[in-house]
């Protein structure tokens, strides 16, 4: 026999009259002497529940006692409330049950938080008592729209004969670029399994293998450092094709996310084609490679301001084959000095820029610290390429190409969210088309892959890639919305040639390439079909589809800034004896001293 269930949050005035049982949480208690009332609350909803000592004496003795998040077994008849009673912003405002016996399931200690109202609780305490917080609407609603969201993407997979394969999770280390997760391996001591950072080789693999058309969602893993967008878990929508171009890659993207966002009730609607912009020119305008086009605030180029400037600072920079760019705030007239100096300073410090200038345009003129250089035949090509209007004030920098659209960019995002430049119900998707192949790495000088080494290189730039490889650009192309990056992917390699050149490029040798990569290689020596893919992250595409600001909220069992999972503690030590039959010693560290139980 089933038990006989109704959702606390089903009954509805048509349903009066009938008895029914309910089951649930309490999520709010006042007793009036003698009658008792009881907000009970499952994933469904919440029914108050009325218990009156007259009518159901036994009842009313057992939820005497009652507190706050214990279980209950509710027996009664569905009731309209009185006319007075009646709450128009709860599903089930018009009933309530009159009990006839009430069973208590489960007893629970004083919750540390509140459970029933969304207020702020304190990260480790939400992140230790999971469980607690799961049982908040806020979250329940988040995880049950995550599930429709990922059922949806999966359809539409389907539909579009794409086959689910799940590939391994202990494999080699694979090249995205942070750190591995390793596991040691018992049976070959000294060596490790990583875990994937995402399945990209062996989905290429795949393609070899004639599969055709892949996808999985899939658990990735990496150990870097953690943001409100990234978790060291998290799931992409992976996928891969064969004999295809870019094309066929973004009319599948764009059909699968704008069906699926529809499906979940997602914020707003995805458009059925998504803008495209080059990488060049969202670098130019915008400043950044995931531009958040909700709002204007492009960069505006100054050298021909100051070319032949008597600024020293600036002429210097443009000597040096740099740049001096600037943004025109509309209204920024308003905006202290102090923020100029101090806020929006460490904004431009933070990206390695040397600094800023800032002029305001006010009633009697411009005025600013760099006003005094300024020529009037300068102040002609500064008023026309600005287009400033009175009251607006503008932002420059002078640095590298690469620091002052780095400082200009995380600026203007600054000012987007600070100044309310945006409907924050708009959803701005775009591709992002023609990233570099290369890039150099600030620090050691070294040039790295931007996206992968199994990246194809663009057509027009394959002579490009011994003399001049920072200018060669790929078939990479990433999807952005609301200056977020949600998903990258590319044409991969398959001529040997190209490849061998991408890896001179790199600076990875022969014996190298083999010992990394030589069964890819190998692979591809029997017959690889021109392929490419994408990786969408499905943690941060929920995040905007609920406006939610940080990944933990649309996570079951999320890991803490330090990737900690502070309800059971993991990382954890581990016995020695467990630690002797892997090969494994581990070195003295004073962190071992931690306790195993979070504080
Ligand atoms: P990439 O490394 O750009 O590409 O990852 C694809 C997308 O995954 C999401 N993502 C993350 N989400 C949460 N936490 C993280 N730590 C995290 N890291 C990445 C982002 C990102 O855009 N194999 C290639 C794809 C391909 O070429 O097909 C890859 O993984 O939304």
């Amino acid at each position: 026999m089933t038990t006989e269930r109704t959702g606390c949050g089903v009954p509805r005035k048509e349903h009066a009259g009938n008895s029914m049982t309910v089951y649930g949480w309490v999520d709010r208690r006042r007793d009036h002497g003698g009658v008792i009332f009881i907000d009970l609350r499952d994933r469904s909803g919440i029914l108050q529940i009325v218990i009156n000592s007259d009518k159901a004496h036994e009842a009313y003795e057992q939820a005497k006692d009652v507190r706050l998040e214990w279980v209950l077994k509710v027996t009664g008849e569905l009731r309209l409330r009185d006319a007075e009673a009646v709450n128009p912003n709860k599903a089930t405002g018009e009933v309530e049950l009159h009990v006839s016996s009430c069973e208590v399931l489960a007893r629970a200690a004083t919750p540390p938080f509140p459970v029933n109202e969304d207020s702020e609780v304190e990260e480790s305490i939400r992140l230790r008592y999971r469980y607690l917080y799961l049982r908040r609407e806020r979250i329940q609603r988040n995880l049950r729209q995550r599930a429709t969201f990922v059922h949806a993407l999966r359809t539409a997979m389907m539909e579009q004969e794409f086959t689910e394969i799940e590939t391994p999770l202990l494999i080699r280390a694979t090249p995205e670029g942070a750190r591995d997760y390793l596991v040691p391996s018992r049976i070959s001591p000294g060596s490790f399994y990583a875990l994937p950072q995402s399945p990209q080789l062996y989905k290429q693999l795949c393609m070899v293998g004639g599969l055709d058309r892949y996808f999985q969602i899939a658990r990735c893993l990496r150990d870097e450092d953690l943001r409100a967008d990234r978790q060291p878990e998290f799931t992409q929508l992976d996928i891969e094709m064969s004999f295809i171009t870019e094309e066929d890659i973004f009319q599948v993207l764009e059909r699968t996310l704008s069906s699926s966002w529809k499906a979940a009730e997602f914020n707003g609607e995805l458009p059925s084609k998504f803008p495209r912009m080059t990488w060049r020119e969202a670098m130019d305008r915008y400043g950044v490679d995931k531009p958040d086009v909700r709002f204007g605030l492009e960069l505006v180029d100054l050298a021909p301001v100051f070319r032949n400037t008597s600024f020293k600072v600036f002429a210097d920079v443009l000597a040096k084959g740099g740049v001096v760019k600037g943004i025109v705030i509309p209204g920024g007239c308003d905006i202290p000095r102090s923020d100029m100096e101090h806020t929006y300073m460490d904004i431009v410090h933070r990206a390695r820029a040397h600094g800023l200038t800032y002029l305001y345009y006010r009633e009697e003129g411009w005025v600013g610290p760099a006003a005094k250089f300024l020529s009037e035949e300068e102040w002609t090509t500064f008023a026309s390429l600005t287009k400033a209007k009175t009251g607006d004030a503008v932002v420059i920098v002078a640095d590298t190409p690469g620091r002052t659209a780095a400082a200009l960019g995380a600026l203007r995002n600054h000012l987007g969210a600070a100044r309310k430049l945006f409907d924050p119900s708009e959803n701005a998707i775009l591709w992002v088309t023609e990233f570099p192949m290369f890039e150099r790495d600030e620090d050691t000088g070294a040039i790295g892959a931007l996206h992968h080494p199994f990246t194809m290189v663009h057509a027009d730039d394959i002579d490009k890639m011994t003399e001049d490889p920072l200018m060669v650009r790929s078939r990479a192309y990433d999807i952005v919305m609301n200056g977020r990056e949600i998903g990258s992917g590319s044409i991969r390699i398959t001529n040997p040639d190209i490849q061998r050149k991408v890896f001179e490029a790199l600076a990875i040798s022969p014996e190298d390439q083999q010992r990394k990569f030589g069964f890819l290689l190998e692979a591809f020596e029997y017959g690889p079909p021109p392929h490419g893919g994408f990786a969408a992250g499905i943690d941060r595409l929920i995040m905007e589809g609920l406006r939610e600001e940080n990944i933990r909220d649309v996570i079951a069992f999320p890991k803490n800034q330090q990737a900690q999972e502070l309800m059971t503690m993991a990382p954890a030590l581990v016995d020695d004896a467990q630690l002797r039959e892997l090969g494994i010693a581990t070195l003295p560290n004073p962190r071992h001293e931690l306790s195993t139980t979070p504080s």
